[in-house]
């Protein structure tokens, strides 16, 4: 009852369980994604879900607001610390 989660860019993966955070998740992985205030704030751990975006828990309101700051990134674009694994049975795929 698992769900994977694939960083392309780190080539790292692991199977977690749904109610994990996505920052818990990458910092146990050893990604080398920067994360500043870890409060949905700053926008340093902006990722992009190329895969399985509904496999994370959606959009908190922080999160959409700091992510309209940066017209560059698109609709895939999420926030690290404001997201959990909310579905097991899944993949879902990151890069940053
Ligand atoms: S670390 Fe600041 S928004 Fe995620």
């Amino acid at each position: 009852m698992t769900t994977r989660i694939e960083v392309v860019n780190d080539f790292l993966a692991a199977n977690v369980k749904p109610g994990e955070t996505l920052q818990d998740i990458m910092e146990k992985m050893g990604s080398g994604l920067p994360f500043g205030c870890r409060d949905g704030e700053c926008g340093t751990c902006i990722v992009e879900v190329m895969n399985g975006m509904e496999y994370l828990t959606p959009k908190t309101e922080k999160e959409v607001k700091v992510l309209a700051a940066f017209p560059d990134v698109g609709e895939n674009a999420r926030l690290v610390c404001q997201m959990k694994v909310q579905k097991h049975d899944g993949l879902v795929r990151l890069k940053y």
